[in-house]
Parts: C-alpha cells; structure tokens; sequence
C-alpha cells in the first residue's frame, strides 16, 4: 500500500481529440505491400487518424486540453502545471509543453515534456499524482499526444501500418485523503538493455542527421517487432499485476482495464496472463491504430463518454513502450 499522504489525487476530467482524415487499411494497400486483412489479423488496426499539414503536435495537445479543462468546470487559471508525454514535439527544442501552455493561454506555470514513449502518459501521471498528494499543487494537467504520421518510414510496411495521431488530456486535482475517487496506485519502470529494440538512430548526439542518415532513413522509427512484441507481453503483464498486489487486490476487483493499445494480440496474451476476459479492456485501436503516449487518455476519455466505464469504477492503465520504459496506474474515477 502507498504510504501516507496529506492528500490523494482524483482524475476530475478527461478530453481527447483525433483529427479529422481517417486513414483506412485500404488506402495503404495502394502503396505498401500488405492488405487489410493482414493488418486486422496481425495487430487489430483497422484505420488511423492522420493529422492535417498545417497541425502540429501541440494543436492537438492543446484541442484535447480545452476538452478536458472545459469538462473539468475551469480555465487554463486553474492550473498549476502542465505535463505533456510525447516523443513528437513540435521541435527538439523546446518542450512540446511550452507551446501548449502559450495555445491555452497560461503564462507562467510550470511546462514540461516527458519522454517515456507509449509509456509516457502514466509516466506524467505519476510525477503530477506526488506534486498533488504532497499538497504542493491543486491541479495538473497531463497530456499525453503523438503525430507519429511524420517520424514513420511511410515505405516501411513494417511500422508504417501500426501507427496513428491522436491527443488525450486529463485534469488531475487534489481530493481530501480519503476520497474514493482518485488514483490509488503508480508503478514506473525502465530497462534500457532493450533500447535498441524500438528507436529512431539519427538526430541525436550519438547520430546527428546527415544526408547519409537521411537516405537510409534513420530519423525515422526503427523497431525489432517481435522483440517488443515479447517485451510489452511481459512487461504490461507483471507491472499490471505488481500494481494490483500491492493494493491488496486481485485482477477480480478490477472493473475496466485501459492499456496502451499497440496490437490486440499483445493484450490478449496479457489477458490470457491475467485470467481475465478480453471484454473487460476498453479498446480504441481498431479505429486509432497505436497512438503511442495518446492511446491510454483516448481510451479512457472514450470509456467515460461512451459508458464503458462508469464513475466509482475502479481502472487499471498499463503501458510499454520505446525505452523499455513501462508502468501502471490504478485509480477509482
Ligand atoms: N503487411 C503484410 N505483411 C507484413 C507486414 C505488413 N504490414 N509486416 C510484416 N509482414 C510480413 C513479414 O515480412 C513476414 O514475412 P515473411 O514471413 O515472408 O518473412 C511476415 O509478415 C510475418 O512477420 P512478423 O514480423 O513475424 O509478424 P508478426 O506477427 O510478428 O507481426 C508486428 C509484426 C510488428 C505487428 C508485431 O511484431 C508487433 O505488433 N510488434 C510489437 C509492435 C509494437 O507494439 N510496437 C510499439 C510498442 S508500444
């Protein structure tokens, strides 16, 4: 169990936002050598949402932040910080979070990135919960968001096909210390041993983009599939089972589970690992392809909209991703 805190921290709201041109399995068909069929078989995906030209990473921040905010009864005033998980910034430099603070129109309060890839949106949510429950801060807003559609090697049917753009954003509050509704638990892991496993080589230190890089494409996402495959079996299964022991609980007490959404069959081992039935995870893949950092705050925004998820229902979020960096995040909403 965690240890005593002067508050706890509630999700008070959650927002999402997709854009607008819907990429269909069909129309990679044209380009790529695969088929829809393939790509609903092997993963799940049925379609993508692709951002438009003129957007960049913090508009699609900043629309699933207005979402959250205005459902959250406040504006951007009411907000201490701001945290946004994303491996596509705007720029290298600055944060992602800058731009989204300036779209929102705060001025002065903290904003900075995360970089945790698909596992990035627990990440802000763990560091947001201790600034919350410490008593240090009455509201965050945590952003998890991807416009994976301009780091993807669109000639690479490998990647090419699993991935998609999206933003999802929630409001988190300070609560009184024995409120039901708030986050119960976080666990957060890296293992850089896997590093290689999924990355983009070039535009960094170690690799600076040259036209050679360029040509070969490593500025681009670069994965060992199957590696990662095994690694987010594992990894979602233990931390989501960790989590759940740690509480004192056991996977029966646990209403809706919100996992990153990267490939169905990666979920239904995790499940099949968990005894628990498939129908029990609130799923937004076949409609958003991986949305990396953004899947776990879509889904969950889509759950509570939709009535998958009802309020009082205890969640468990999970996630692996790029790194390997992994988590999980119980909460009652
Ligand atoms: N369309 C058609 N065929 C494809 C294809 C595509 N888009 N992508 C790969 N193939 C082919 C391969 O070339 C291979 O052909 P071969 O047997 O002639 O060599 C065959 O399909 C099987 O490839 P394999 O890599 O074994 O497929 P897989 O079942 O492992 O599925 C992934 C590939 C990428 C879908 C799967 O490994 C995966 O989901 N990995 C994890 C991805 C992930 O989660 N990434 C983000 C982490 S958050």
């Amino acid at each position: 169990m965690r240890r005593a805190l002067p508050f706890a921290c509630k999700i008070a709201a959650t927002g999402s936002y997709l854009p607008a041109r819907i990429v269909p399995n069909r129309d990679l068909e044209a380009f790529l050598d695969t088929s829809d069929a393939w790509i609903r078989e092997r993963t799940g995906i049925g379609a993508r949402h692709v951002a438009a030209d003129d957007e960049v990473t913090s508009d699609l921040a900043a629309q699933a932040a207005r979402r959250a905010l205005e459902r959250a009864g406040i504006d951007v005033g009411g907000v201490d910080m701001i945290i946004v998980a994303t491996v596509t910034p705007d720029g290298p430099m600055p944060a992602c979070a800058v731009r989204v603070q300036h779209k929102l129109g705060a001025t002065t309060i903290p904003a900075f990135d995360v970089s945790a890839a698909c596992a990035g949106f627990l990440f802000g949510v763990t560091i947001a919960d201790q600034f919350i429950c410490s008593g240090a801060m009455q509201r965050v807003l945590v952003v998890g968001v991807e416009l994976l559609s301009r780091i993807i090697d669109w000639s690479d049917r490998t990647t090419a096909v699993l991935f998609g753009d999206g933003a999802g954003a929630v409001v988190l509050e300070r609560a009184p210390a024995d409120s039901e509704q708030r986050i119960e638990l976080c666990r957060i892991h890296s293992e850089g041993a896997l590093a290689d496993a999924l990355s983009i080589p070039a535009g960094g230190s170690a690799e600076p983009v040259t036209e050679r890089a360029l040509h070969m494409r490593r500025n681009k996402v670069q994965m060992v599939g199957q590696e990662v495959f095994r690694a987010a079996v594992r990894g979602i299964a233990d931390v989501g089972a960790e989590v759940v022991a740690d509480a004192g609980l056991t996977m029966a007490d646990i209403d809706r589970f919100v996992p990153h959404q990267a490939n169905v069959r990666i979920l239904s081992a995790v499940a099949e690992r968990w005894g628990v039935p498939l129908d029990r995870f609130v799923l937004v893949l076949e409609e958003t392809g991986n949305t990396s950092s953004a899947s776990i705050p879509i889904a969950l925004d889509r759950g509570l909209r939709d009535g998958r998820i009802a309020s009082g229902e205890r969640v468990l979020m999970c996630a692996l991703g790029a790194g390997v960096s992994y988590g999980a995040v119980l909460a009652r909403v």
